[in-house]
């Protein structure tokens, strides 16, 4: 019994945590011969009744996604226009829509990846292990998501198994993702990990070559100040990289200070 639950521990652990049939599979037995199917049984094919024919497939989505994000003018609005979107596939699999957490007034926004599986259950990013170590990250300098900080993820679904979320998929999100910047109009951005780093800045670098680097994403006519880190799941894996993420946290810090922002959260704006 004891072993069974280390084997589920483990699988779940691995991402392996989506039922995906009643029965289990003995993938490890040797399979039955294939029986060629006779002709006569071919898969039946499906012809639509005269002036029945479906309609062809929508496949601009991202300028659907673009046209809806545009339509929001405040950051409910934005939500609600993200749970209304068909454009994306990840969303049929997926459990929530995970929109953002913390203080949209905090003015220092941090930006992730794509929801895991707690998120996914809860609809909030960053609640499972990488969400606890960034919440250490950010008490470090200063910052607490129920007072003066934001966050959200590139992604609004879960990917399965946690894999990467493709070009596509991003490109689905994206529109949503930069109209959630202009409406929170935040002063400092941090980007977590290499694939929020490609996605919102095109960095191709990879995340250790990129990070701690400032630079601008504009907003409206403002330049915004934005940097990439390591992000907290990957920190997780790599400890001993803790001290360069804290490295970028001074950083941080230190343009926060620079922008009179500790002020403005002491004073409960
Ligand atoms: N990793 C992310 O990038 N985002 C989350 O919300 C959780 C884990």
């Amino acid at each position: 019994m004891q072993d069974a639950l280390t084997t589920l521990n483990w699988l779940v652990e691995a991402g392996a945590d989506e039922v995906i049939g009643d029965a289990p599979v003995n993938r490890l037995q040797a399979k039955a011969p294939t029986i060629p199917m006779p002709a006569k049984q071919a898969a039946p094919v499906f012809t639509p009744a005269p002036g029945k024919v479906p309609a062809a497939p929508q496949s601009d989505t991202v300028g659907d996604a673009q046209a809806l994000a545009a339509t929001a003018t405040s950051l409910a609005d934005l939500k609600t226009a993200i749970e209304n979107f068909e454009g994306c596939a990840l969303k049929r699999t997926a459990t929530n829509t995970v929109f953002a957490d913390g203080t949209p007034t905090g003015r220092v926004m941090f930006i992730g990846e794509a929801p895991g599986r707690d998120e996914d259950r809860m609809g909030k990013p960053f609640v499972g292990r990488a969400g606890q170590l960034l919440d250490k990250m950010l008490a470090s300098i200063g910052l607490d998501r129920t007072r003066n900080v934001y966050i959200t993820n590139v992604i609004n679904w879960r990917p399965p198994d946690n894999r990467d979320p493709t070009p596509e998929e991003a490109a689905q999100c994206l529109p949503f993702l930069r109209r959630h910047i202009e409406l929170a109009n935040p002063q400092v951005i941090v980007l977590l990990g290499a694939v929020a780093g490609r996605h919102v800045m095109g960095i191709s670098d990879g995340i250790m070559k990129s990070r701690g680097r400032w630079m601008e994403y504009r907003v409206g006519d403002r330049m915004v100040p934005i940097m990439p880190t390591l992000h907290p799941a990957y920190m997780l894996r790599q400890p001993a990289h803790k001290k360069l993420a804290w490295r970028d946290l001074q950083s941080v810090a230190a343009r926060m200070e620079s922008l009179g922002l500790p002020e403005l959260f002491s004073q409960g704006n």
